[in-house]
């Protein structure tokens, strides 16, 4: 049941909002490679790391990481990182809440034809109309956030398994949908999309190209905020760990290639520019909607996947800091649940804010850019934060925790444990670091 919760927190806006179009501005096929070596050589390492961190502990991540650390090798410090994740993940948790409630906003637009026959110009006003409008914004990162504390407040039984079990098989099935819909409005695009995505452009990779790819694989499995700790502390004793990393690791890069397959057709079907950004799904996908015979069907499901998609993820991006009060502060679920998601709720009217009134503009000495807080907070959580725990955790699992009881945890010894430790140890906080220089040089 967990391999769904897991692929539930990890399938996410992360596959459906980023991952076609950095793919689309960074080489297509060539930066999937790319993609697909580092969900190999990070993420499932990483992912196996925090599974078995958190079923050895059976903990919340901060007091996980506190016991191993005195009952392997030590190490005096290393329940910091269980905090500095929970703070990532609220954040995340933050404005992850208003980029749903956008989507869920754009669901009823959608479905009520407003795209119908819309222009570029048209498309960028309504979605500026929406962001601008701190209200409407406002009601609907509210009903996002409470709809998902209630489903936290149920418990893991009752909410978290509940919503996995029906959530992500609904959530494959639209996604399928989309795709066959992409493949019978627009044929053409659609084999088009499949060249993008599996023909190796290598001319079109640069090094930045692999270094959005390896943050892009951190964040999509939901590495780096001990969200995968909590989750491996539910599991049942005998889930094989590795086989399972490796299972949620293929679930969610298949989506994230559906996602594409879903996307690409559409837009380039309908003749527009791919590689606009961020605001491929907002901006872009509603125009090529609006020209397609039944589109606005399409794009009603589509803005609904991305609802659920982020509703299993914001429902994961609870679970570090619940399970916290409830063993600290000894709350009950439903309290703790709540104090988490008036706290997420609270932190989301700045974004809300930022997008609209308190937009600023502002240019680092480097490349980097930002309008305001949002892009402040994403910067601040998926490069910095994201990756530092990440790290903690390779170098946690890999270093400070005995092999003997890792190996334990795992199951049995055989080229795959070795193969996957040696990375642990070596490869994986290679990687890491070779991100956070690259970062400090873009700033
Ligand atoms: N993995 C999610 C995605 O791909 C995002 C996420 C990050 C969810 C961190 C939980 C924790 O969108």
């Amino acid at each position: 049941m967990f391999v769904l919760a897991a692929t539930g927190s990890a399938v996410g806006l992360g596959n459906i909002w980023r991952f076609p179009y950095i793919t689309a501005e960074n080489g297509g096929g060539a930066f999937v490679l790319v993609y697909l070596v580092c969900i190999l050589l990070i993420g499932v390492p990483i992912l196996a790391a925090e599974l078995s961190i958190g079923r050895r502990a059976r903990r919340s991540p901060v007091n996980a990481l506190r016991s191993l650390a005195r009952s392997d090798s030590g190490g005096r410090y290393w329940w910091l990182f269980g905090y500095l994740g929970m703070g990532a993940g609220l954040l995340i948790l933050s404005f992850l809440s208003v980029i749903a409630g956008s989507a869920m906003a754009y669901m009823v637009r959608t479905a009520g034809g407003v795209f119908e026959g819309v222009t570029a110009r048209g498309a960028e006003s309504i979605f500026i109309g929406l962001i601008g409008d701190p209200e409407r914004l406002l009601a609907w990162h509210t009903l996002f956030m409470a709809m998902t504390t209630v489903i936290v407040a149920r418990g893991v039984r009752l909410g978290l398994e509940w919503a996995a079990k029906y959530l992500v098989p609904v959530f494959f099935l639209l996604l399928l949908l989309l795709v066959l819909g992409g493949y019978l409005f627009h044929p053409e695009a659609f084999w088009q999309g499949v060249g993008l995505l599996f023909y190796p452009e290598f001319s079109a990779l640069t090094a930045n190209g692999i270094l959005v790819a390896m943050g892009h694989a951190f964040f999509t499995l939901s590495l780096g905020m001990g969200v995968m700790i909590i989750y491996g502390s539910y599991l049942p004793a005998g889930t094989h760990i590795g086989k399972m990393s490796l299972a949620v690791a293929a679930t969610d890069t298949l989506a994230a290639l559906l996602a594409g397959l879903a996307v690409f057709p559409w837009v380039l079907g309908s003749g527009l520019e791919m590689g606009i950004g961020p605001g491929l799904v907002f901006q872009t996908l509603p125009v090529a909607f609006g020209q397609t015979p039944a589109g606005s069907w399409f794009g009603a499901l589509f803005f609904l996947l991305l609802v659920i998609a982020a509703l299993t993820s914001a429902i994961s991006l609870f679970e570090p800091t619940v399970a916290w009060l409830v063993e600290n502060k000894s709350m009950g679920r439903p309290r703790a649940a709540a104090w988490v998601g008036g706290g997420a709720w609270l932190a989301g009217i700045l974004t809300v804010m930022s997008l609209g009134p308190w937009a600023f503009d502002f240019q680092f000495a480097g490349e980097l850019r930002v309008k305001g807080m949002f892009d402040i907070l994403d910067i601040l959580t998926s490069v910095i934060m994201l990756p530092a725990g990440g790290l903690a955790v390779a170098l946690f699992a890999g270093w400070v925790l005995y092999r003997s009881r890792t190996l334990e945890a795992l199951g049995k010894d055989g080229v795959r444990f070795r193969l996957g430790y040696l990375v642990l140890r070596y490869v994986t906080p290679l990687s890491l670091a070779a991100i956070f220089v690259h970062t400090i040089g873009v700033i």
